[in-house]
């Protein structure tokens, strides 16, 4: 959601303002630019789309500087273009933001009024015309940001950089994460650690209201009383190689066939896989002592939220809230004073799931993140971390990280049931044996790829995709229509199976495709009249299944994939797979960007 960069520093600046922001361009895509002294005063280069755009500026326009900020933009006020890219500018003062100012319009009007010029239609223009208008009122740079900052509602991390000033960079954080780097003789600004990781493994994170003063030599943080704070340095793991997508077309095909691995590697982080028991960290709350759990995320850690839902519940006997974030958020709910809330998150920096944890913090609960940055504001928020390690996720579309998700919350949800008299030792030990089958499965699910690939030929032409799945196959079916739209652009719902006679049969037709998720569980009946239901009405069922399932169907399919049997359990951890092969084959026949669709980001630090 918008990456910023700054160094201030001895050595030339422009090649690796643009080496971090290729490590930053997960964050939004749609245009970048930097802006950097030259000869003492702000010069900038821009462009539309895609980082390589903008280094093809800069090959036919270099820039020499040792000072300089960059950014690359996930539009939200303003549609991607030149004029809209970041930095803005005046004759005095560069900035780059990440995030949303709420009160732009009454800001821009003001400054109309008083005469600014305004060349774009983002409400980022706004703070460098009010630092402008404090700079020409005889403020000094520090004094001006100071000002201006106080005006500003909403979220934002911002990075400034003043003409004629080679030795000063300011940064500031609120709502939106905000990283110092710290270099010999040099000193870094960045959205994240994996950003400044080529330059330096210090770094501290500003909190909420800091913004500090960098100079070549060190730094000043205030807080937003503005006094003058320390903020811990600490050593980041965050590798300085650019990750690769290796033999792979693509990152979301790397990321799919890495999940037996990685998820092999967070299943071991919370196993005692020789005694095929639960083995978790010491968390800050008792299981058994627990009224409720209320579980907030977005997107697909939603998805993932949803089906730890139907864990908790069967295997704790444990009541769960779930809702996505952007309503747990604002929907005022009354929480039981022993409960715990769980957000769930990739980047660990959502705003929507970060405002959820807070509110539950506000409520009293205990607070449990479940991420994959352990340096993420969300991290660093919560009481307690259970960390998923899926490593980064580069394609927008998240694949391993939701499967880590479900390992991570499967441990847990037997923890649970184990501290809460739920299940027996051997229960426990049949659960744990269930997950420790998980990365041999998915290896086997994987090899459904060539099948999936011919499929996918027919699906690149439809227009609308119905997903079906009942128990925990449900969620698994939203997360599949979810990974279908995303990046190929086809309307695709999940549905509960037994919805179907409630509406959506009335779509039914020769043309629609419908994707029924149903392993060989405890519903699988019901499931199986629903696809009759399809059939009798001239539906194309696609039915995922394992061998025992495929014998029972006794229906005719347009096709069937098989797995092997499995412990109903684990089957949304295996079963993701066709799903995301599904959706990623239909998007390479189709041609779309898989690793980076149209209108997304993977990091959505706005609400
Ligand atoms: C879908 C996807 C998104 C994210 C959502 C939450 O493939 O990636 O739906 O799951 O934006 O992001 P995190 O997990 O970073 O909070």
């Amino acid at each position: 959601m918008c990456g910023i960069i700054g160094i201030v520093g001895t050595e030339p600046v422009a090649d690796r303002l643009i080496d971090s922001l290729k490590r930053l361009e997960y964050r939004g895509y749609d245009s970048a630019g930097i802006a950097a002294l030259q000869g003492g005063h702000i010069s900038r280069r821009r462009a539309e789309g895609k980082l390589r755009n903008l280094e093809e500026v800069l090959r036919q326009s270099p820039l020499e500087a040792r000072i300089g900020i960059g950014h690359t933009r996930w539009a939200t006020h303003g549609r991607p273009s030149v004029a809209n890219a970041h930095p803005h500018a005046t004759t005095e003062v560069a900035v780059v933001h990440n995030g949303i100012i709420e009160n732009f319009r009454q800001l821009r009007d003001e400054l109309l009024a008083s005469g600014a010029n305004f060349e774009s239609e983002t409400d980022t223009e706004v703070v460098a015309h009010l630092v402008t208008r404090e700079l020409r009122a005889g403020l000094s740079p520090t004094d001006a940001v100071a000002a201006a900052l106080p005006r500003l509602q909403g979220a934002f991390a911002l990075a400034f950089l003043f003409d004629g000033d080679e030795d000063l960079l300011i940064g500031a954080r609120k709502g939106s994460p905000l990283a110092i780097g710290y270099g010999k003789g040099e000193m870094y600004l960045g959205s994240d650690a994996i950003a400044l990781a080529p330059f330096t493994d210090t770094i501290a994170y500003l909190e909420d209201g800091d913004w500090a003063v960098l100079r070549a030599k060190g730094i000043e943080i205030r807080d937003c009383a503005n006094h003058r704070v320390e903020r811990a340095a600490q050593k980041t793991t965050a590798t300085a190689f650019l990750i690769e997508k290796g033999a792979f077309r693509h990152f979301m095909a790397k990321e799919m066939h890495e999940q037996p691995e990685v998820v092999a590697h967070t299943l071991a982080h919370y196993l005692d896989m020789a005694n095929e028991t639960v083995q978790l960290p010491e968390l800050p709350f008792d299981f058994a002592k627990l009224e409720r759990i209320s579980i907030a995320a977005c997107g697909t850690a939603y998805y993932a939220g949803l089906i730890a839902k139907y864990w908790f519940e069967r295997y704790a006997r444990l009541p769960v809230e779930i809702d996505v974030a952007s309503e747990f958020r604002y929907r005022e709910a009354p929480l039981p004073a022993n409960g715990l809330a769980i957000v769930i998150s990739q980047s660990g920096e959502t705003a929507d799931t970060l405002a959820s944890l807070r509110y539950a913090g506000q409520e009293k609960q205990h607070l449990l993140a479940v991420v994959n940055v352990p340096t993420s504001t969300i991290a660093r928020e919560a009481h307690a971390v259970l960390p998923t390690l899926a490593g980064p996720e580069i394609g927008v579309a998240s694949t391993k990280a939701f499967t880590c998700q479900l390992a991570t919350l499967a441990a847990l949800a037997v923890a649970a049931g184990r501290a809460r008299g739920a299940i027996s030792a051997e229960e426990e030990r049949a659960l744990v044996h269930a997950l420790v089958e998980v990365p041999r499965l998915m290896n086997r699910a994987l090899d459904l790829g060539p099948d999936i690939e011919h499929l996918a030929r027919s699906f690149a032409k439809t227009k609308d995709v119905l997903y079906l799945g009942r128990g925990t196959s449900f969620p698994l079916a939203m997360e599949g229509a979810l990974k279908l739209k995303e990046i190929s652009y086809i309307h695709a719902e999940g549905y509960a199976a037994g919805e179907l006679k409630h509406g959506p049969i009335a779509l039914i037709d020769e043309n629609m495709p419908v994707v029924v998720i149903a392993p060989h569980d405890a519903v699988f009946e019901k499931t199986m009249s629903n696809m009759q239901e399809v059939a009798a009405r001239g539906g194309r069922v696609i039915l995922i299944t394992d061998e025992a399932g495929a014998k029972h169907a006794a229906l005719e399919t347009e096709a069937t994939l098989v797995l092997p049997d499995m412990n109903p359990f684990i089957t949304p951890l295996v079963y993701a797979i066709p799903v995301q092969l599904l959706a990623y084959h239909t998007a390479v026949a189709m041609g779309t960007d898989v690793d980076q669709p149209r209108n997304l980001a993977k990091s959505v630090t706005v609400e």
